[in-house]
């Protein structure tokens, strides 16, 4: 397997481009243009990983890039729902159009199959637990609407161009190299890095809104099923654990682990937040053979012992 990493620098690519190279893949590039990604993410000792600088907005170094690959994860993305409310151009640009050149590189470069990192906030908040592939969206940001649109953009271009897409849904995913360095960032390296530094996170709310975290690791070993699959092209899965924590208790439990009685204090809640997402996983084990091997609590401990190895 030959593979192209888009956003193969940041937190959730970098941990594919790992499983790719353990599950036998021959090379991997990492396209990234280090918006959000590092390239101290990177395996410093694997001369089959590799890393291109480009923008997946310039449509020639993305074609350059694929020529030869037989898999692209699509991964590059401007993340962050209250990011996309606040400075909607550049997240637009970048998920819509972006994601577009990929698709479009995809198919005339020849390669084999497009996985697309799409998100479970196109969900919004349909009153429905677990959330079901076939619940109709409802988008209730700028961020949440692009990563729909990158779907439909991914069936098209299987119906109509002949080019194999798979979509997943992210659920919260956490995990080591996640950044925890602005306000944009994920929940759970908020956690970390306020317990590590002694500081009180804020909670946004009540903290009673629960989500799906997902550990990288068992996300990476998702996408990687979704690229190989049989008579998947065209769809749309889950990716997530199939549970659901509220961040109260998140908070709590990550305490125990840290062994700290700090507070968090609370703010109010954030435009655009979805209350509860949890990801119903029928789908995805039905086609994608997909069966986690991490629990929340293993999950929270690896990431914690890998925050407090790197940000002491
Ligand atoms: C959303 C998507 C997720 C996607 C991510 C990309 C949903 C359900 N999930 O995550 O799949 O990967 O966008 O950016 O839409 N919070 C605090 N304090 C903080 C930061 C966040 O309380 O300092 C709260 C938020 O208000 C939210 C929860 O924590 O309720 C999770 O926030 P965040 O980690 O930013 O992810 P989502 O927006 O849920």
């Amino acid at each position: 397997m030959r593979a192209v990493v888009t956003g193969g620098a940041g937190f959730i690519g970098s941990a594919l481009l790992r499983h790719l190279r353990a599950s036998g893949a021959d090379s991997v590039v990492a396209f990234d243009n280090l918006n959000s990604g590092h390239r101290h993410n990177l395996p410093a000792a694997d001369p089959a990983v590799s890393l291109t600088l480009g923008d997946i907005r310039d449509y020639d170094a993305v074609c350059a890039a694929f020529a030869g690959a037989d898999f692209v994860f699509h991964l590059a993305a401007i993340p962050s729902v209250p990011r996309s409310i606040n400075d909607p151009v550049p997240s637009h640009d970048v998920n819509i159009n972006g994601s577009f050149n990929v698709f479009r590189a995809a198919q005339h470069c020849g390669v084999r199959r497009v996985v697309y990192a799409a998100s479970s906030s196109a969900y919004g908040d349909t009153p429905t637990l677990p959330k079901v592939e076939s619940m109709q969206p409802n988008p209730k940001s700028p961020y949440a609407a692009q990563k729909l649109m990158g779907e439909h953009y991914a069936s098209v271009f299987a119906s109509c161009f002949g080019l194999e897409t798979v979509s997943l849904r992210f659920f919260n995913v956490f995990g080591p190299r996640q950044d925890p360095g602005s306000p944009y960032s994920g929940v759970l390296s908020l956690f970390m890095k306020a317990l590590i530094e002694g500081q009180p996170p804020t909670i946004f709310g009540d903290g009673e809104q629960s989500r799906d975290f997902t550990y990288v690791e068992d996300v990476a070993a998702l996408v990687y099923k979704a690229a190989l699959a049989p008579s998947v092209s065209g769809m749309v899965f889950n990716a997530g654990n199939g549970d659901r924590y509220t961040l109260n208790q998140t908070w709590d439990f990550l305490k125990q682990i840290a062994g700290s009685d700090l507070a968090a204090s609370y703010g109010p809640s954030r435009p655009g937040d979805v209350r509860d997402s949890q990801a119903d996983t029928t789908l995805a084990r039905r086609y994608l053979n997909h069966a986690p091997q991490f629990t929340f609590e293993e999950g929270l401990r690896r990431t914690f012992q890998w925050y407090r190895e790197s940000l002491a």
